[in-house]
């Protein structure tokens, strides 16, 4: 089975359509959304709508959080919260109730999926939890492979029982050695914190047993025009580009 996660689209529609295109073009059987669908970019609507029609199955990100949560809300940097009050006032009643309904995490073949770090913090950044903690929650993992997002940037850890590996990853798939653990950090597809300015997705086989990342092009600065038409700060069109 070939297993798309995508990560981080943040209102970026022209992202999602061609990674969407990429996904249908590679022979993939399932894909799953680590949240932060919403926040920073233009059309977190489309967005939205886009996961729905095609059902895709999706976990809460801190920037789904931060719309229903005021509490969540104070947690974010000022960029954030302006784009977030924004991306709230644009959203339906609907749409509030979905991102109500998402979960803090999912299994899914004997997989795990969470925004953050497992077993099911949207909120914790992978690259800041020390190594000690790292080996305790990975011991103490249910699944063989945790994915994760939240970063936006490529990377994984593998556990042996003893011994922490933590890497970025880039161009080359990546072999996941059986009965060893893995957490997988899957990149952004739309908002980039990596010199590439593609969007980045990955594509789990469980046949190969291998994770490929995959870059895709899109029309970077359309949607970069677009922040700037909204309003909404400068610094997230910018870093598209
Ligand atoms: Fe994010």
């Amino acid at each position: 089975m070939r297993l798309a996660v995508i990560s981080d689209i943040h209102g970026n529609l022209e992202a999602l359509e061609q990674v969407l295109a990429d996904i249908d073009r590679s022979g993939v059987d399932e894909t799953v959304c680590l949240g932060d669908m919403i926040g920073y970019g233009p059309d977190p609507r489309a967005v939205i709508g886009r996961v729905q029609k095609r059902e895709i199955p999706c976990v809460a990100g801190n920037h789904e959080l931060a719309v229903i949560d005021p509490a969540c809300m104070l947690e974010m940097n000022l960029y954030a919260r302006i784009s977030l009050e924004f991306t709230r006032g644009m959203l339906s009643g609907k749409d509030l109730d979905f991102i109500r309904r998402l979960p803090p995490f999912l299994v899914l073949h004997e997989c795990r999926f969470v925004h953050g770090f497992p077993p099911d913090s949207p909120i914790e950044y992978l690259s800041r939890i020390p190594q000690n903690r790292m080996r305790q929650v990975m011991g103490r993992m249910t699944e063989n492979i945790c994915f994760v997002g939240h970063t936006h940037l490529l990377g994984r850890v593998e556990f042996d029982g003893t011994d922490l590996k933590r890497t970025g990853f880039k161009g080359d798939p990546l072999f996941l050695k059986q009965n060893l653990r893995y957490i997988v950090n899957a990149g952004s597809v739309g908002q980039p914190r990596d010199p590439d300015k593609r969007a980045k997705y990955v594509i789990w086989d469980t046949k190969t047993k291998t994770v490929e990342p995959r870059y895709v092009d899109y029309d970077r600065r359309k949607t970069a025009g677009k922040i700037r038409d909204a309003g909404l700060p400068e610094i997230h069109a910018h870093l598209l580009l």
